[in-house]
């Protein structure tokens, strides 16, 4: 069964005569386990009232910008921290064009500009209003800024035209709404993982690092705490926000990431190793900063890291230990020399010489490269990837 056990769904109603679907669509939610709360536009209120998805919700429904009973008037962006996903059904043509250019003229708008969770909508509307080249334009520009867009479906209208345009049943919402989280394959057991770079110090004002953002190592943490594990992420300095139910620990060299894993791994059944650790640190630390000096060279000498996920792979127990492999070339070989040499279970490998994909962009394209077989996954988001990667190592986990 579709599951959005533990999610909070914010659900924005916009005036479109499918609003009387939404109140369906309420019980569908809850059904699936999700937390539900309403928000109405005023055109949405002149098709259903906000009694009947109070009833529903069992929340108090959001209908005002400007509300004086939120907590410092600021309604908008409790709501917009509360949503793990913020869903739209009915969207109307209105509300998408509102939507397209950023306008945040009433609550549910203000609520999008404002939040970090995904957005989804569910166009509803005449299929002439659907085919409408403004439409279609809104809709082109929301989909390059990763907004889902779920439906609509093609059949007969209420205004009685026949054509695309009608919002998808609300058993399809949920399944689509669903399709965003990863499954709740992994509750009771505990993940940790590794991301973003290390920073091995020359001296106190500078260091050694390299260009990891940590995006694919938080991506997969999220997608592991939707999937209901007891998620620890070990991370060198990012730019990034903790996911929710995540909990990080800071670190900054390989030194640290390195005893923080081992510590970390105690109990745990699955440990990814997503960052891109220095291999070699500075020999010594300078106590004062190095001053340049009259000689046009300097050498430093190096000392190699220990090799983390090398180390959590021969533990025992041993957990279900992956690796990530970025290689220019050769990809499959080297991967597998990795997976053999670190006796790990699995590697992710991927290409970087395409950038595209992996360091510091949004997409990653990898292979799933296993002792006996290897297999491809296409380009898409790293969120998407993540979703993908945690629910295949759950099975894996599940066969043991
Ligand atoms: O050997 P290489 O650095 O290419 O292997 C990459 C994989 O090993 C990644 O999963 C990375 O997180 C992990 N690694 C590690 N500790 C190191 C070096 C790499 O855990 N010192």
């Amino acid at each position: 069964m579709t599951s959005l056990a533990n999610k909070q769904i914010l659900l924005g109603v916009t005036g479109g005569i499918a609003a009387y679907k939404s109140a369906d669509l309420v019980r569908r939610l809850q059904d699936a386990g999700a937390s539900v709360q309403v928000v109405m536009t005023p055109a949405a209120q002149e098709f259903i009232t906000p009694l009947t998805m109070q009833a529903l919700s069992g929340n108090p429904v959001h209908t005002e910008l400007l509300d004086p009973e939120a907590e410092a008037g600021m309604g908008h962006i409790q709501l917009a921290r509360w949503a793990d996903l913020v869903l739209i059904a009915p969207a109307t043509a209105d509300f998408i064009a509102r939507l397209t250019q950023g306008m945040g003229n009433d609550l549910l708008t203000s609520i999008c500009l404002a939040t970090a969770a995904p957005i989804a909508i569910a166009p509803a509307m005449n299929q002439g209003m659907w085919h409408n080249q403004a439409t279609q334009t809104n809709l082109d520009i929301l989909i390059k800024r990763k907004i889902h867009i779920f439906g609509p479906a093609e059949g007969g209208q209420a205004c009685g035209d026949v054509g695309p345009g009608r919002m998808l049943e609300p058993l399809q919402l949920v399944d689509a709404a669903a399709s965003l989280f990863a499954s709740g394959s992994l509750a009771g057991k505990k993940v940790v993982i590794t991301a973003g770079p290390t920073r091995e110090a020359l001296d106190p004002v500078r260091y050694l690092s390299n260009y990891s953002s940590g995006k694919m190592g938080y991506a997969l943490a999220q997608a592991a705490a939707e999937a209901g594990a007891e998620t620890i992420l070990i991370s060198g300095p990012t730019q990034l926000a903790i996911p929710p139910r995540v909990q990080r620990i800071d670190v900054i060299s390989a030194g640290e990431m390195h005893a923080a894993s081992l510590a970390a791994a105690q109990g745990c059944d699955l440990f990814i190793a997503a960052a891109a650790v220095a291999d070699y640190r500075p020999a010594q630390i300078a106590t004062q900063k190095i001053k340049k000096g009259d000689a046009d060279m300097l050498t430093l000498t190096l000392v190699k890291n220990p090799d983390i996920v090398a180390s959590i792979a021969a533990l025992t127990p041993k957990p279900f230990t992956i690796g990530f492999a970025a290689e220019s070339e050769n990809l499959l070989e080297y991967a597998r020399s990795k997976l053999e040499r670190k006796n790990l279970d699995l590697v992710v490998a991927n290409n970087i010489s395409d950038s595209s994909i992996g360091f510091n962009s949004d997409d990653n394209a990898v292979t799933i490269v296993e002792k006996t077989n290897a297999t491809e996954i296409s380009q898409r988001s790293k969120q998407q990837l993540a979703r993908e990667l945690i629910a295949l190592f759950a099975q894996k986990i599940a066969a043991l």
